[in-house]
């Protein structure tokens, strides 16, 4: 899929834009602050309904105006679906070929769009918390039914934890939240399970072409219920039926360190997930510049998966990754995001930093004005 072009108004500094887009690579440049990043938030906006620097919707829209517009024109294989999102500071609006679209889910999953900021590439030392929900989308992107469990998931955790919190909790409240549980949770884990059963062959092989040759990498899941990792890719990973097993059995034998701790023990919301590079933990033993491609090569990883098992080539966002990479393995990026098909947006201080000759489409970025080159 690639977008055909996009409309902006009022969105952050971005007061009217409209741009024609190449179905390759759409290269950004500017010095900063000039709203190269704000471009790609749009795009990122029409496709998750909510910006990619904090969630407040006000945010987004341009100081002193009331409310922003977006729109784009998708094109997948040729049929062509237009997505507007009128923004304004307590609600969002969107509509598909000009219809409303009232529910979330149904909107998400049209634009498959694959994001790289550089607070990515500290991915590894991030807190659990950000790591899930970079996992939690990738799985989104595959397979958007998979946000549905999820916000099921959430809202249970919320209320047994409200529980647990009682002053005098209602065990058999809590027992049946467990049962309400676990069916979603298992579908969680299962869920994550076998994405990255899926996406471990293209991370093996994208780190060691475009990064590092002499190395071996492997996601790994790290379920609260089990000390060791399960590592994909490599020999057989532990069976889903005895990680799901695993979980029930601690889920049922926790409830008196649950009570005691007022917090739910263990569960999807818990779990973490990461790297092995040659045998160890990344997180403790990979370079800096290890991690930093590790974090690229996730993403490029995500965009062949997509390919691979669902047919789907999502649109890719890079903001600024030029400033992340040494020479050498940003020429080979370079070089490997060029013979890949998916359409690319990068933002860049120097064109320079863009070393391929054939660029599709290059616009320069001034004060909340984009021009075409
Ligand atoms: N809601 C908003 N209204 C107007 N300007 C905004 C808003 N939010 C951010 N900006 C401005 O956008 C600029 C930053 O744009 P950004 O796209 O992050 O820059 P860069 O080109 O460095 O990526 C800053 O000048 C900032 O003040
Ligand atoms: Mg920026």
């Amino acid at each position: 899929m690639f977008l055909e072009s996009i409309d902006i108004k009022h969105f952050r500094n971005l007061t009217d834009i409209h741009l024609e887009f190449s179905p390759g690579f759409n290269v950004f440049y500017g010095a900063n602050a000039q709203g190269k990043s704000n471009l790609l938030e749009a795009i990122y906006t029409l496709a998750f309904l909510k910006g990619f620097r904090g969630d407040r919707l006000p945010d987004l829209i341009e100081f002193d105006a009331s409310g922003a517009q977006l729109s784009t024109l998708l094109n997948r294989e040729g049929a062509k679906t237009r997505l507007s999102l009128a923004l304004e500071s307590h609600t969002r609006h969107a509509y598909i070929d000009g219809s409303p679209c009232t529910r979330a889910r149904d909107y998400m999953g049209i634009l498959r769009a694959i994001l790289f900021i550089p607070m990515d590439v500290s991915i590894q030392q991030a807190a659990p918390q950000l790591r899930r929900t970079w996992l939690d989308k990738m799985v989104f992107n595959l397979k958007p039914a998979y946000l549905l469990d999820l916000e099921q998931y959430q809202k249970l955790v919320k209320q047994k934890s409200a529980a647990l919190r009682c002053e005098h909790p209602d065990t058999a409240l809590l027992d049946v939240y467990d049962a309400q549980i676990f069916p979603v949770a298992s579908r969680l884990i299962e869920a994550r399970y076998q994405y990255l059963q899926l996406l471990a062959p293209h991370i093996t092989r994208v780190f060691s072409k475009i990064f590092d040759e002499s190395f071996d990498c492997f996601p790994v899941y790290k379920s609260a219920t089990r000390t060791e990792n399960i590592v994909f890719g490599k020999d057989m990973p532990t069976p889903l039926q005895a990680v799901l097993e695993g979980y029930r059995n601690h889920q049922s034998g926790a409830r008196h360190k649950e009570l005691a701790r007022q917090q739910i023990a263990s569960g999807p919301h818990r779990d973490d997930w990461g790297f092995e590079l040659n045998g160890r933990h990344a997180r403790y033993y990979a370079s800096q510049g290890q991690q930093r491609a590790m974090s690229l090569a996730i993403k490029i990883a995500e965009i062949e998966c997509l390919k691979q098992e669902a047919g789907i080539e999502p649109v890719f966002l890079l903001d600024d990754v030029s400033s992340e990479l040494d020479p050498v393995r940003h020429k080979r990026l370079f070089e490997y995001l060029n013979a890949i098909s998916a359409q690319t947006f990068l933002t860049t201080t120097s064109r320079h930093h863009v070393p391929i000759e054939n660029v599709a489409h290059i616009f320069r970025v001034e004060n909340g004005r984009i021009t075409s080159e």
